[in-house]
């Protein structure tokens, strides 16, 4: 799609989605939807801006996810480019309500979180997010004041639910400590070689209902292959393929292992044929990874400690 003809169309639709209320999303075809403790819902998968893409003009890219079939938008202040997806939003022509977007609390504006999500809906060009998170523990100087106005955000209509990403167990259980609104969510870092090391804070997040969503989980295919998972995802990819009748790839399978295990995905890609391959996965009836396949895959902690 080439931006400055749909130009002329970003007013009406940047009018349009300011003055949408933040309405309960209605609709996520081709997505996973996971209900989270405050009752609201989340889809997976999410289009990540972040990674490769920090820093760069994202409109072409999150048009092409919109095109493929994508809903739901993972950004941060932090990527500086928030402003290029929100022209993608605008001119997506998308109800408001038909996407899930996702923004970070990054401390660009020190620990005034009202100004950064401020600063934030400007950008994207819209007058809620969906889900708000803390990007990272170390961003936070007082946890309790910077959750209170976190929790803020959720009664002033800023957000409709509030999370956290990259806190480890104990931030976790000192957060809840303090919390009067739970994090929805935690946002991690979770792949083959991590996964045992993050059970006693998915136990924690089980037992609390704060959904985990995992980014990165392409690592054993990206940048550790040749390690001990990928004969395990390969045989599992053989067995999906037989049971759906299609290829189903090494990435497509490992994409699948997040949803067997209840995880939202977290993913991205500039291609338009992988970000298709990438759904497949969320499809109704899309077959799930045995307890055993999850076992052997995830039997080799801390393999590559570059990771
Ligand atoms: N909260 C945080 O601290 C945090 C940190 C990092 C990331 N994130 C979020 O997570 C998103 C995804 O992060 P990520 O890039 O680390 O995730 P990833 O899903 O593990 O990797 C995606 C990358 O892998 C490549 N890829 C996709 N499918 C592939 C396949 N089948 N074979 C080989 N390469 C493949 C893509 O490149 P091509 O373009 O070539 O397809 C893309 O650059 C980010 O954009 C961001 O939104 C959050």
């Amino acid at each position: 799609m080439y931006i400055p003809t749909l130009l002329p169309l970003l007013s009406t639709l940047t009018e349009k989605i300011f003055n949408s209320a933040a309405t309960p999303p209605t609709q996520f075809p081709g997505h996973v939807l996971y209900t989270l403790n405050d009752g609201n819902q989340i889809p997976s998968p999410f289009f990540g801006v972040g990674s490769v893409l920090k820093g760069s003009n994202v409109t072409e890219n999150a048009l092409l996810s919109f095109k493929t079939g994508y809903r739901a938008l993972d950004e941060s202040a932090i990527y500086f480019n928030e402003d290029t997806a929100g022209l993608a939003i605008a001119a997506s022509g998308i109800a408001r309500e038909a996407l899930y977007i996702t923004t970070k609390f990054d401390a660009l504006h020190g620990q005034d979180v009202e100004a950064e999500i401020s600063s934030s809906l400007e950008k994207l060009g819209v007058s809620y997010v969906d889900l708000y998170l803390i990007h990272a523990p170390v961003f936070v100087k007082d946890p309790l004041d910077v959750w209170r106005k976190m929790e803020a955000l959720v009664e002033q209509g800023f957000t409709r639910s509030i999370g956290v990403s990259n806190y480890d167990a104990t931030q976790l259980s000192e957060l809840l400590s303090i919390a009067r609104i739970k994090p929805a969510v935690n946002q991690i870092r979770y792949h083959a070689y991590n996964a045992q090391s993050h059970q006693p804070l998915l136990d924690l997040a089980k037992k609390e209902g704060i959904l985990i969503e995992a980014y990165s989980s392409l690592t054993p295919i990206t940048s550790a292959p040749g390690g001990p998972a990928d004969s395990i995802v390969e045989k599992v990819a053989k067995r999906l393929s037989k049971a759906t009748g299609k290829i189903i790839t090494p990435g497509q399978a490992t994409l699948g292992w997040l949803c067997s295990k209840g995880i939202v995905a977290v993913t991205t890609s500039s291609k338009e044929e992988r970000l298709k391959e990438q759904l497949v996965p969320f499809e109704k009836d899309f077959p799930a990874w045995t307890e055993k396949e999850i076992r052997e895959y995830e039997a080799f902690p801390g393999w590559n400690e570059t990771i």
